[in-house]
């Protein structure tokens, strides 16, 4: 089979499947199975595709069509400048998510800078490797994603120190991220199939206002501790409230996503 063939079967049957991007879900499968790069698929459609290959890829496609996300099936996700592995332990890192480490980049040589709900480790990770001065910790109240992040520092050759802990382990921090739970109970049904049939619930869904792991970690976090917290951003008004001398940034749609201020 080429390059082509295997296209023009794949492309239909993610389309029917519902799947948002078929076209460059099946071209990034392809890729992959091939071990070659976007561009060479996009400009040679005759490749051939060996039987081992096809065998892989129609096993894929497959996962895909079932709405399995394509970062899960590759087993790996970028994120600013890193690659991480993921897997259903963790949430599959989002692009609006970079905004907590471009705050953090502006923070003076050798700062503390602390993840809470790291997941994959993304947040952490990406700020460690653009800004090696900086002490660089995370925690997860999973131990899994605790599991996942250790595995991402040590593949990417990171220093990064990783703990399970629920909200603000002790520390003594200039900068605190946290990109937690914010999704509203009622609002998971209506999620997509990628992110209710593969995602961790608990890693996206917090009380039914969305708010409660943010809440918390404001309450129980020390008067003064800086932080910088994504949020939904209709709950930018809320979050606002919670903290003293509060800005909220946009995400690159120009979305109310992240609001950074001093617990009161
Ligand atoms: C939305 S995911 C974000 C993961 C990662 N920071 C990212 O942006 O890709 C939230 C993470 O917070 C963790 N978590 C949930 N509640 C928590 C809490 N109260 N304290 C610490 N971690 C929590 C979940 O296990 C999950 O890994």
């Amino acid at each position: 089979m080429t390059v082509r063939e295997v296209l023009d079967a794949a492309v239909p049957a993610l389309k029917g499947a519902g799947c948002d991007t078929p076209r460059l879900d099946a071209e990034v499968l392809v890729a992959d199975a091939l071990g070659v790069d976007r561009a060479t698929i996009l400009t040679s459609p005759q490749l051939p595709i060996a039987p081992a290959a096809s065998r892989l890829l129609s096993e894929r496609v497959r996962r895909r069509v079932g709405r399995e996300p394509v970062a899960y099936i590759l087993g790996r996700k970028g994120f600013r400048h890193i690659e991480l592995a993921v897997d259903v332990r963790v949430l599959i890192p989002r692009p609006e998510t970079e905004l907590l480490v471009e705050l953090a980049l502006e923070l003076p040589e050798g700062a503390r800078v602390h993840d809470v709900g790291t997941g994959s480790g993304a947040v952490a990770l990406a700020l460690l490797h653009e800004r090696p001065d900086l002490i660089v910790s995370a925690s997860d109240s999973s131990s899994a994603a605790v599991e996942v992040a250790r595995a991402n520092a040590a593949r990417l050759g990171l220093p990064l120190t990783v703990v399970e802990w629920r909200g603000l382990p002790d520390g003594d921090y200039e900068l605190v991220l946290a990109n937690l739970p914010y999704v509203r109970e009622d609002q998971w049904g209506g999620l997509a199939p990628e992110i209710v049939g593969f995602e961790p619930r608990d890693a996206l869904v917090s009380g039914p206002e969305g708010l409660d792991a943010i809440r918390a970690l404001v309450r129980e976090s020390p008067a003064g501790t800086h932080v910088a917290l994504e949020h939904a951003p209709d709950q930018a008004a809320a979050v606002r409230t919670l903290l003293h001398a509060p800005a909220t940034y946009p995400d690159l749609s120009g979305r109310e996503r992240v609001t950074a201020g001093t617990v009161p």
